[in-house]
């Protein structure tokens, strides 16, 4: 497992996302008041950059730019069909910096 230093927490705003670089993956940080969620940032229907969509369901899940195709943040799995899940990764506050491990 190898960590990477993402940003300051205050970098991500609440109910946002951002990709990150993280070796050779594009990892989607996203942050829903002060909890921070990673996953893989391509969607699992036709490729969307899953950095770029919307949290939905107060917070609970993360929904497609493209499609809408919905999937839980905690877990990476679509909502319809959790068999199909977005890979997840640890993130973790040190002080103000944000960690990614993957
Ligand atoms: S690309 Fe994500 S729902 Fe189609």
């Amino acid at each position: 497992m190898t960590d990477f230093l993402l940003c300051k927490q205050d970098e991500i705003q609440d109910g946002k996302g951002r990709a990150f670089e993280a070796g050779a993956r594009t990892v989607a940080v996203f942050r829903v008041k002060d909890k921070f969620y990673a996953f893989a940032n391509k969607c699992l229907h036709r490729g969307a950059s899953m950095c770029d969509g919307a949290i939905a369901d107060g917070g609970a899940t993360i929904r497609c730019p493209w499609h809408n195709w919905t999937f839980h943040l905690e877990s990476g799995r679509n909502v319809v069909d959790p068999s199909a899940a977005l890979r997840t990764f640890r993130v973790r506050a040190e002080g103000d910096q944000l960690i990614l491990s993957v």
